[in-house]
């Protein structure tokens, strides 16, 4: 049978980079996928450009990007293997790539470049990538009668669609659950179950959320509009507050404000919605209320955009006039209700629209300084499957690297 240092499921961004890094310390590497295509989440990723790392991402507080239920475990990987030196290694390899927003790192061409970038990395450590290539199972090589479960440095047999193969570690790196139609599946989490890891639950985040028919209805005209606001989401240190677009679509709302709060959100609470930030819109139309004719929607229009003055006047009859025929107390209402909107999700969009899994193998159970198993000696988890999730901003592309980085020196 074939004998490997190292075998990795899953040739995404952390089973790629991973590769890469223990090929090239002289380690024998097997890489398995089963989708016919290398890296599709990377390759789609930011909009086609990915968003391949964040410059803001404070090693030292990583809890403040990250979220899982001991978040503080990917300081270590992520110390060790930095936003900088990604860059260093997308410099390297001549890849030009520009800062858009808040420390967010795209390539200024195509996603297609980091995913070379790696195929290269990995050509020069010698590789083998079987690809599209099926895992039937998964089984400690302990000797005969050895009980599955108990620590032994026997290594990992692992049986495939192109035949048997023997590893001294097994390195499952198969990504979270969202996006099923290109490859996401719950593998990781059957291996890890397999050898008796415990799991976190698992549930979509950066994902757009949605609202009941009828409860939406006032809001469904609004599709396509966007607009800065200020979200938040979640309990106590549970939660997060976020000052970012909103997006309104057909059936709720999506946009990078909503995205990173419903990472947060639980099933049955409202979101905290102030959708027009930094000014003190209150004083604002007492102030127009003295000098204009207008509709108070037209007022209003200076704050937020036209659309959605127009369909949030329609919500109070005393909302529906000259603002100089207003009362006062109308206005504060007014003001109050768009500083202070609550709308309580229905769901979300789900695995189809998620860009993430939260929840994953827990935490507990992996050293931080390899993501080795602690029950399961020579089984290591890295990426998306951990029970690490980032913000939106390139957080979980760097959580791959470094987890990968951190497992690689390991190996
Ligand atoms: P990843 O999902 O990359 O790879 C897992 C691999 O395992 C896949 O190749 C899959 O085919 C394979 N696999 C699964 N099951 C298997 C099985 N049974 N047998 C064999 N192989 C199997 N993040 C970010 O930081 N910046 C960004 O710009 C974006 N943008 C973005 C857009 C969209 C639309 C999505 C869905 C996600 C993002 N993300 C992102 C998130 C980011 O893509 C994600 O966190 C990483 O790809 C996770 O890397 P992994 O290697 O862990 O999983």
């Amino acid at each position: 049978m074939p004998h490997y240092d190292a075998v990795i499921i899953g040739a995404g961004a952390a089973g790629l980079f991973c590769a890469a890094q223990a090929s090239q310390r002289g380690l024998k590497v097997l890489l398995i996928d089963h989708s016919p295509r290398v890296a599709e989440k990377i390759r789609i990723s930011g909009g086609g450009r990915c968003n391949f790392t964040n410059r803001e991402l404070d090693v030292r507080a990583p809890q403040r990007h990250f979220l899982g239920e001991n978040p503080a475990f990917c300081r270590s990987a992520l110390s060790r293997y930095t936003p900088e030196d990604f860059i260093a290694l997308v410099r390297r390899h001549g890849i030009a790539f520009h800062e858009k927003h808040r420390g967010q790192l795209f390539c200024d061409r195509s996603a297609d470049d980091i995913i070379q970038m790696l195929l290269s990395e990995c050509a020069d450590g010698q590789v083998e990538r079987w690809q599209p290539c099926s895992v039937r199972g998964v089984a400690s090589a302990a000797p005969q009668g050895a009980p599955q479960r108990a620590p032994q440095r026997g290594g990992y047999e692992i049986d495939t669609d192109r035949g048997r193969v023997e590893a001294r570690s097994l390195v499952v790196a198969t990504g979270g659950l969202s996006i099923p139609k290109i490859g996401a599946t719950d593998f990781g989490y059957r291996i890890a179950q397999q050898f008796g890891i415990p799991l976190v639950e698992r549930r979509p985040g950066l994902v757009p959320l949605t609202f009941d028919g009828q409860a939406w209805a006032p809001y469904a005209g609004l599709a396509g509009l966007s607009l800065p606001v200020a979200i938040r989401s979640g309990e106590g240190k549970a939660s997060a507050r976020f000052e970012e677009d909103l997006l309104f679509t057909h059936r709720g709302l999506s946009g990078p404000a909503v995205l990173q709060a419903s990472s947060y959100w639980r099933p049955g609470t409202p979101l905290q919605l102030d959708l027009a930030p930094g000014s003190d819109l209150a004083a604002q139309l007492r102030e127009a209320k003295a000098r204009s004719r207008k509709l108070i929607a037209n007022e209003l229009a200076a704050y937020v955009p036209a659309r959605l003055a127009e369909a949030w006047v329609q919500q109070d009859a005393e909302w529906q006039r000259p603002i100089r025929e207003a009362s006062d107390r109308a206005l504060h209402r007014l003001a109050e209700a768009l500083a202070r909107w609550q709308p309580t999700p229905s769901g979300t969009e789900g695995y189809r629209k998620a860009e993430v899994t939260l929840g994953g193998v827990d935490t507990r159970a992996l050293a931080q300084q390899s993501m080795e198993c602690r029950s399961q000696p020579g089984l290591y988890f890295i990426g998306e499957v951990v029970d690490i999730t980032g913000w939106l901003g390139g957080y979980n592309f760097q959580w791959a690297w470094a987890s990968a980085h951190a497992c690689a020196q390991a190996l």
